[in-house]
């Protein structure tokens, strides 16, 4: 079948189930893409920014893009002012990290709901040595300073007179990093293949690396995917009962860090199981700065990018998760008991007991979710699973076995609020060939990446059964440049609306969908930077994307997150100038000053009347 054929089958499908129109969606098809001028239904008010390539970063007319908090910038009482000539470790533990991915904002105080006061909570997935500092040697301290520019910053913030300020006295203003003590639960705490050395209990942990993507609870604590784990162990001597585990997550082959030069732990060949103690959803209580994260190995152990949390109708807790990996999964995670909306410590080891599910999608437009429990189907000792925390250590090769179907790199998967369906963004897959394309991953060479729509039953917002076995499917956007690929958005869609890569999305109040894009190594070849676009999902206007903000280049965007007026979005610039080098680098954003290298940084972004964003 044709992607033409699939998708032609596709929207009958969803003119029958839903009865929309179909003439409300433009297939292109390569080469013939009609653009429209800026009179499409959208319900999003702002003016398109264009595409393009350059060393700044731009927003929509009417709307302000206030760099918030830069890497290096002091977030503790007494920490030093950023240098990068003369950094050391000590410094970057109380400066915020580098390469800023998922954003929270948490309002202060906690269950307040307020919109000019919080803690903003915000992941750091990487370091980069090449861009960051003039002095290339690796040592012990440059080591240092990677560990702890990883992590995650908590810090308060404050909004008066329209702008927001940091609050660098704040309470429970924090750093964690890779070396911070981190407690393990779950089912795969204690367990035989989580003992090493310096943890012979297999419940504790130092550090938390490579936090990609993340998630709010109901209860006031933050999730963070802890995505490419495999970058920080080396060695040679994979240990034989690990075999298929590290061979199918890459671990030992996809060495990117020196940091097993001056920690054993990092070096496979001297602490075999370290590695297992990475993966996972780490949870962080943002306002006890002396509480102790916890690695909640219910939720699986893969490469994570987001853990998207709702409350059911029944009252359990769901949580949607995406495995940022080629032909990999979809993933929900279902509490066994319920919310309490009164009592929050009633909540806060929720997320140790539950089902662990992964997503099936049937070429009729089904969607089956397929539980990942020790002892039934495929997941027995016959194939190494033994009790429930195999299950979870290899969570990829149970849902392989139990017959999940592998995505184009599931990055966010995130529930609507107020439609209550459910939108996963798949960035890309270069590596799907036309022998195993299908039904819900139907292009082959797929550059421009798609978004499914996953419909619990049940209706809609609050009605909507996240818990349910059996959802049904539909495409969101098959993106791309219309004009060279085959794509499928709304109709009347821009010239600059159109887009490629999806990775982390949000929602606004009025339940439109933002969608922030990381197209990585084809910047250049879809001529523009990446940004963040805008767009109904329902109505005349769904799926018509607008381009709104875009990033300096080298950069993706990443952490979209709305305050709860709808008054501020904060986005997470990550990595400008990726490619370049300290020397000369591709671009100087923000500060644009002599021997400043390109910042990842937070921006806050305004409208300046004072409006919500997107009206
Ligand atoms: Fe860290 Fe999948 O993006
Ligand atoms: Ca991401
Ligand atoms: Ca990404």
């Amino acid at each position: 079948m044709t992607l033409d054929d699939i998708i032609a089958k596709r929207v009958s499908r969803r003119t029958l189930l839903r009865g929309a129109a179909a003439g409300a969606l433009a297939v292109s098809l390569k080469g013939r893409a009609a653009f429209a001028r800026q009179d499409s239904a959208s319900t999003l008010a702002f003016s398109e920014i264009e595409h393009g390539i350059d060393d700044n970063h731009h927003i929509a007319r009417g709307y302000s893009a206030q760099v918030l908090l830069r890497w290096g910038d002091p977030i503790v009482k007494d920490a030093p002012a950023f240098d990068p000539a003369k950094q050391t470790a000590s410094a970057q533990e109380r400066q915020f990290g580098y390469n800023c991915d998922f954003i929270a904002f948490m309002p202060l105080p906690l269950g307040s709901g307020a919109s000019d006061h919080g803690l903003l909570c915000v992941n750091h997935e990487y370091t980069d040595m090449a861009l960051m500092f003039p002095e290339q040697r690796y040592t012990q301290e440059l080591a240092a300073i990677e560990m702890a520019a990883h992590g995650h910053s908590v810090v308060e913030i404050k909004k008066a007179g329209g702008k927001w300020t940091p609050v660098t006295a704040g309470k429970c203003n924090r750093r964690i990093t890779a070396d911070t003590r981190i407690r393990i639960s779950g089912p795969a705490a204690g367990h035989e293949r989580l003992k090493t050395k310096a943890d012979p209990s297999g419940r504790e942990v130092r550090g938390t690396i490579a936090n990609c993507a993340g998630g709010t609870t109901p209860w006031g604590t933050v999730l963070s995917g802890e995505e490419n784990t495999p970058f920080y162990f080396g060695g040679q001597k994979l240990p034989a009962r690990e075999t298929a585990n590290y061979k199918r997550l890459g671990t030992g082959d996809d060495l990117k860090f020196g940091w097993l030069k001056y920690h054993d732990r990092f070096n496979i060949d001297k602490e075999p199981l370290e590695s297992n103690r990475f993966g996972w959803v780490v949870e962080i209580d943002p306002y006890d700065p002396r509480s102790t994260p916890v690695k909640r190995t219910a939720l699986g152990r893969f490469r994570h990018e987001g853990a998207a949390t709702v409350v059911n109708k029944d009252g359990r807790v769901v949580v949607y998760m995406g495995d940022d990996g080629i032909f990999e999964f979809i993933y929900k995670f279902v509490t066994a008991t319920n919310f309490d909306p009164v009592r929050r410590a009633a909540n806060m080891n929720l997320l140790d007991d539950g089902t662990l599910y992964a997503a099936r999608f049937l070429d009729d437009g089904r969607l089956q979710w397929l539980p990942l429990v020790h002892g039934e189907g495929e997941l027995t000792a016959a194939n190494g699973f033994h009790d429930q925390g195999d299950v979870v250590i290899e969570a990829r090769r149970a849902a392989s076995l139990a017959g999940a179907t592998p995505m184009d790199r599931p990055e966010d998967v995130e529930p609507d609020p107020v439609t209550g369906r459910v939108y996963a963004a798949l960035t890309n897959n270069a590596a799907r060939s036309f022998i195993n394309t299908d039904a819900a991953n139907p292009r082959s060479s797929n550059s421009g990446g798609h978004i499914i729509e996953m419909i619990p039953p049940g209706g809609a917002g609050r009605d909507a059964d996240h818990a349910a076995l059996d959802f049904t499917w539909d495409f969101f956007i098959i993106a791309g440049d219309p004009d060279e690929d085959r794509t499928l958005y709304g109709k009347s869609l821009s010239r600059n609306g159109w887009f490629a890569c999806p990775d982390n999305v949000a929602f606004d109040a009025k339940g439109r969908i933002w969608i922030a894009t990381d197209q990585g190594g084809w910047q250049s070849s879809f001529k523009t930077g990446d940004g963040l676009y805008a767009a109904d999902v329902s109505g005349d206007g769904r799926a018509v994307t607008k381009f709104f903000y875009r990033v300096p280049v080298g950069a993706e965007l990443c952490g979209p997150c709305f305050t709860p007026d709808s008054k501020t979005l904060f986005v997470a610039v990550q990595h400008p100038g990726e490619g370049s080098d300290f020397a000369s680098p591709a671009t100087r954003w923000p500060d644009f000053r002599e021997n400043l290298p390109p910042r990842p940084s937070v921006v806050a972004i305004t409208k300046n009347d004072g409006g919500d964003i997107g009206s």
